[in-house]
């Protein structure tokens, strides 16, 4: 048996000589001729605003038209989007949105921008994804919507969302900023809830650097998406004033240029990134002592990122162990993503400071005084702890996991004969 790295043995991959392909580079990203095309027609048009430009308008209409939804606004980031999602609902100061302990401050952000108040689901320990019964459990008189993430890749278990926010008569909003392309049940993300809204930030499946997009099929929030996102201008007919308080999160032409081009090779970019991850997969199914990702029947993974957990008892070494010896291996692993823990424990919702000194819109006469304690998240805190997490990007190859694989195999067999 190979000495491990971490013992001074040969390491399984140098990656100062073959580093892992990157979504922070040209390595993990398919950036090219298309793209280069599309950006040249803008700038020789001599308009980069969306009105009066086709970029913008062209992506919109292939995304509706992929997704099969009857509208689609392109806007700035996943942020503005989920944001942009949240204001169209047009809910009151104070009213409640429920959503997941793990993802991006992304999802949360919209929220507080629009004066409601974030609450928090727990997760499933398997998928780090949110729980049904803790959404139940989450429901106030106050709750008035749900953010759904589709988190790594995977989609949430709509079906039991989707009961659950008809029965307490809910807005959903799916979040699909890291999951383009999945489906749950033959059905796209985002096309499942009242509105998906997704980023297009340079680690995504759809990359522009930063952008996103707002899709859904109601025409009265679509038509707010629209506006909102306009600064609340009515374009549709004769001119009539701001009639809201909205933002400006209009794409621009060479974002929608890059969007466009980028949305025309998602099918290929999915087929690479399922074909590796699904090579991973069966990989880590094959090593006594690891667990790969578990994955709900109806859902169909596009693999932003690659996670598995491990058998302590089996492996006979802790979490922290087996991630010391696979880092000194070279391979890309980690564990807890956004920081490992829930995202209620960041200081702007722990301390409740959103604007100026106050805690409002937590505190009464808005909110019904929220607060977020670490307690009530124990699976949040195991999950995080527990499951390695690797970035997933289509630049990976076949050699690559061979090499991820081989360097599992290596370090579980040492414990293995250790234990
Ligand atoms: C789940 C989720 N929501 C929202 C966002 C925010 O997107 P952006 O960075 O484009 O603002 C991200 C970004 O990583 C995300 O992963």
């Amino acid at each position: 048996m190979d000495e491990l790295a971490i013992n001074g043995g040969p390491k399984t991959r140098d990656t100062s000589v073959k580093p892992w392909p990157s979504v922070g580079n040209a390595s993990g990203r398919m950036f090219g001729d298309e793209e280069l095309s599309l950006l040249e027609q803008v700038i020789r048009s001599g308009n980069l605003f969306r009105y009066g430009g086709t970029m913008v308008e062209a992506f919109e209409a292939e995304m509706a038209a992929k997704y099969g939804v009857k509208h689609a606004t392109a806007v700035t980031s996943g942020t503005a989007a989920v944001h942009t999602a949240v204001a169209a609902l047009d809910l009151d100061v104070g009213d409640e949105v429920i959503t997941t302990t793990v993802t991006d401050g992304g999802t949360v952000i919209g929220i507080l921008q629009c004066n409601c108040v974030p609450t928090f689901a727990d997760v499933d320990r398997r998928t780090m994804i949110l729980r049904p019964d803790s959404i139940e459990a989450a429901i106030s008189e106050r709750t008035r919507a749900i953010i759904v993430v589709h988190l790594f890749g995977q989609p949430a278990p709509m079906d039991e969302i989707l009961d659950i926010a008809k029965k307490r008569d809910l807005y959903v909003i799916e979040d699909c900023a890291q999951a383009h392309g999945a489906t749950f049940d033959g059905r796209l993300v985002g096309t499942m809830g009242h509105l998906g809204a997704f980023s297009m930030q340079q680690s995504k499946q759809v990359a522009t650097g930063d952008g996103g997009i707002v899709i859904g099929n109601d025409d009265q929030l679509a038509a707010r998406v629209r506006m909102f996102h306009d600064k609340f201008y009515d374009r549709r007919g004769e001119y009539r004033g701001y009639e809201r308080l909205g933002a400006n999160y209009r794409m621009n032409e060479l974002t929608g240029a890059v969007a466009l081009a980028q949305l025309r090779k998602l099918d290929v970019i999915l087929e690479h990134r399922r074909r590796t991850a699904g090579k991973l997969y069966e990989a880590v199914a094959q090593i006594e002592g690891l667990k790969p990702p578990w994955i709900h029947p109806k859902a169909e993974h596009a693999w932003w990122i690659f996670s598995f957990q491990i058998d302590e008892e089996v492996l006979g070494c802790t979490v922290d162990e087996f991630k010391a010896a696979v880092q000194a291996e070279g391979l890309p692993l980690s564990t807890g993503y956004a920081g490992g823990i829930p995202i209620c424990m960041y200081p702007f919702l722990a301390e409740r400071r959103a604007y100026g000194r106050g805690h409002f819109p937590w505190e009464p006469p808005y909110g019904r005084g929220v607060e977020y304690r670490a307690e009530d998240y124990p699976d949040t805190y195991w999950a995080q702890a527990n499951t390695f997490i690797t970035s997933w990007n289509e630049g990976f190859t076949e050699e690559d996991v061979d090499d991820i694989a081989r360097g599992l195999a290596k370090v579980a067999a040492y414990f293995r004969a250790r234990a």
